[in-house]
């Protein structure tokens, strides 16, 4: 059984308490959360939104939505019961100053719990929103705030936000959610790289010749065009998550496992990101938006189709060559690419270790695959680290590629939680490591702005790439322009 870390009593309110995400990750994470016993039992979570709804209303609505998330729901109905009680909605209209009453009077009952107010709502209410809670007087010493992205669209945007939201917050009090930073694969890599003697040695262009990450994903934009047509790949996953993940391989490591000194290595990384000039965004970054295809199967519509038929010009795929300019790093490329609509969903970080130098086994030494290490974030989490090795057998030496492979499932024998669970208990333990810092947020946008603004004065369109498959053919040619390939599974 996992060891539980038991939190403070606390209110959690969620504002966009029934939208989207509300309903896909938030509930679902606090259900498993409450069923494991991490929450007190006067801890509430307190929906606010604008649709009108009584405490039973929101309770059935949030009843219907987890049995569809979590099937298992139907053998637990005492757990389901307790947690749909923990369960309030409260409407209010954020620049309507008589709407806050009810949620003052609410929260009055819990005066010394731990307040999280979660802002999953549109990041034009961020502000307005933070100066309501504090003109209501809510805000105290115990109280948190946590942002959803998109965290701006833009650095002047982002400036904006942080400094509207640090009006009312404390840089501390304030938890600006990559749920990347929570998946479980992500913490582990801290553990492989900083718990491991074996690796660290090696961690360096010395031994490495490149790394891989891969964000594939086979949905595509679905019911959020109106948002990500504003957005595009670029915004909506390199400036976070894809970047997160290349600070979290790339970074030295802290001296201790501390919010400031991991904090202060990720921003060190997006510090040293070679910037990308409008002549390497011609080399470097290849765009493409997908068209009709099947995918699983399935036809499915074109993108622009998706977007009510527009002649949208939005990235929905996106790969880059980037280089960390350090003295660990130099001379190492780091090729990230992320897409929707391709013909599999898998993340991972592939670590290309260099090939040997010289080859003992006559005749076969373009035969040596390279030594990698792959992360796999998702599906099937673990570790897989490839080596050669003898096929078994008389008649010379033949080698084959084969290996060690750990799967988190079958090893540790849990479910793992959802990237949610961990970093909202971690809001309410008032522990930001796994959450941005202003500076990085405001870094990463330094440092994409100038490419978004090249790719926007560029005449080139997206490349068109068929649903269901691999991505525009020039993301391919992006690496091996350089005599590389991009990482392919290979079956046991
Ligand atoms: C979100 C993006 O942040 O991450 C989505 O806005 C994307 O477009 C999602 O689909 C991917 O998250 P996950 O956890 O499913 O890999």
């Amino acid at each position: 059984m996992p060891q539980l870390m038991s939190v403070a009593p606390c209110e959690i309110v969620v504002f966009g308490g029934t939208g989207d995400l509300a309903m896909r990750k938030l509930m679902p994470a606090l259900y498993h959360r409450d069923r494991d016993g991490q929450l007190t039992p006067d801890s509430r979570v307190i929906a606010v939104s604008r649709a009108g709804l009584d405490d039973a209303g929101y309770r059935d609505k949030v009843d219907s939505e987890l049995r569809r998330f979590i099937p298992e729901l139907i053998h637990e109905p005492d757990f389901l019961a307790r947690f749909l009680q923990r369960l309030h909605h409260i409407t209010v209209d954020v620049a309507e100053h008589s709407t806050w009453d009810e949620l003052r009077t609410l929260l009055a009952d819990g005066k010394d719990h731990v307040r999280v107010f979660y802002l999953a709502c549109a990041p034009q209410l961020f502000g307005p929103t933070c100066v309501g809670l504090q003109a209501n007087g809510l805000v105290t010493d115990n109280s948190r705030v946590v942002l959803e992205k998109p965290l701006g669209h833009d650095l002047v945007s982002a400036r904006r936000i942080n400094d509207e939201v640090g009006a009312v917050f404390a840089e501390e009090q304030i938890f600006r959610i990559d749920h990347y930073l929570g998946k479980e694969t992500v913490q582990n890599l801290l553990v492989l790289r900083f718990a491991n003697s074996l690796l660290e040695p090696l961690w360096n262009s010395g031994a490495i010749d490149h790394v891989q990450i891969t964000v594939a994903e086979t949905i595509g934009v679905g019911g959020r065009g109106d948002y990500y047509d504003g957005s595009g790949a670029i915004r909506d996953m390199v400036q976070n998550h894809l970047l997160q993940l290349l600070c979290l391989v790339a970074m030295e490591p802290p001296s201790r496992l501390d919010r400031e000194a991991v904090r202060d290595e990720k921003l060190k990384i997006l510090q040293a990101l070679s910037p990308l000039t409008i002549g390497d965004v011609e080399r470097c970054v290849v765009r493409g938006q997908y068209t009709v295809g099947l995918v699983e199967g399935a036809p499915v519509p074109s993108y622009q189709d998706e977007v009510d038929g527009s002649t949208s010009t939005t990235e929905t795929f996106v790969a880059l060559k980037v280089e960390v300019q350090n003295w660990r790093w130099s001379g190492v490329p780091f090729y990230l690419r992320t897409g929707k609509r391709l013909d599999r969903r898998a993340s991972e970080i592939v670590v290309q270790f260099r090939p040997v130098p010289h080859s003992i086994f006559p005749g076969i030494k373009d035969s040596i695959s390279p030594n990698a290490l792959v992360l796999r974030l998702q599906p099937d989490e673990g570790v897989r680290l490839h080596l050669m090795a003898k096929e078994p057998g008389p008649g010379g030496v033949r080698l084959r590629p084969v290996h060690l492979n750990l799967s988190f499932a079958e090893t540790f024998k849990s479910r793992l939680p959802d990237a949610y669970e961990r970093l909202l208990m971690d809001v309410v333990r008032g522990n930001p490591t796994l959450f941005m810092r202003r500076d990085e947020v405001e870094a990463a946008w330094a440092w994409v702005e100038p490419i978004l603004a090249a790719l926007a004065a560029s005449i080139d369109s997206p490349r068109r790439y068929a649903a269901g498959t691999g991505g525009p053919a020039a993301a391919i040619a992006l690496i091996e322009r350089d005599g590389r390939t991009w990482y392919e599974e290979i079956s046991e």
